[in-house]
């Protein structure tokens, strides 16, 4: 039978995605206590799902990541996941705008015995990315934050990120909108859409990036490998 492209199959059911994390996306117990009781603790219940977690935690152990910078911490599940692709001594630097959303974060860290790995920024994603410049270059950059802020964050990582690491970006579907011109003045994604294409556009500039990919998660998530 014919391929008939990703855009017209039916084989990604419930039932079959279910099983794809259960036996590639296990997350151990302290990762799934970190993201069962993210809304409890009265935070937005908008983390990656353990299915992205696993991706991350691949995309890093692919680079061989020993130092990472995440934009965009809430409660600290996606930090962890990545995390735990580090070596000994690895270091992941991850930002948070929400004081309350940073505490939870670095009580689940400790949760997750990752203390020695991860540290918690509190402040706004650009004002903590120049500070860290210092601890650079990094092998992987996530972004996961404010969504005017991509094209921002997208060039701090290109100059931030050695040759053969990872700049990602999620929700890069930007909900539905990326493509969209038409969207009305006062919807909400309106001010997104020049921010997240100048992110992509940044990723997909081959004088910067030797590759980059929209990998079909169902935010999506872009990845490009640093030149
Ligand atoms: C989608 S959540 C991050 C989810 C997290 N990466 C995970 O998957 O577990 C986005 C987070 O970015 C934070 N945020 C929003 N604007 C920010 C900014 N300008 N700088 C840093 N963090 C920001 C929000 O408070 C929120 O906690």
């Amino acid at each position: 039978m014919a391929h008939q492209g990703a855009a017209d199959t039916q084989y990604r059911t419930e039932p079959l995605l279910a099983f794809v994390t259960r036996t590639m996306a296990r997350e151990r117990a302290e990762l799934r206590e970190i993201r069962e009781t993210t809304e409890a603790k009265g935070l937005p219940a908008i983390s990656v799902g353990p299915d992205e977690g696993r991706l991350l935690h691949f995309l890093a152990s692919a680079c061989g990541a020993k130092k990472i910078v995440e934009v965009g911490t809430l409660a600290g599940y996606s930090a962890c996941w990545m995390a735990d692709a580090l070596p000994k001594g690895g270091m992941l630097h991850t930002i948070e705008y929400e004081p309350k959303h940073a505490k939870v974060a670095k009580e689940n860290v400790a949760l997750a015995g990752l203390t020695a790995k991860v540290t918690v920024h509190t402040g706004a994603g650009m004002t903590v990315l120049l500070t860290l410049e210092a601890h650079g270059p990094f092998d992987l950059v996530f972004i996961d934050a404010d969504k005017t802020g991509y094209g921002d964050y997208a060039r701090w990582a290109a100059k931030n990120v050695r040759s053969g690491g990872f700049v990602i970006c999620d929700n890069a579907y930007l909900f539905g909108n990326l493509h969209r011109d038409d969207l009305p003045a006062d919807h909400d994604d309106k001010p997104k859409v020049a921010p997240m294409r100048a992110a992509l556009a940044l990723l997909a500039d081959e004088s910067l990036f030797s590759s980059c990919a929209m990998i079909p998660t169902g935010e999506g998530m872009a990845v490009a490998v640093r030149r």
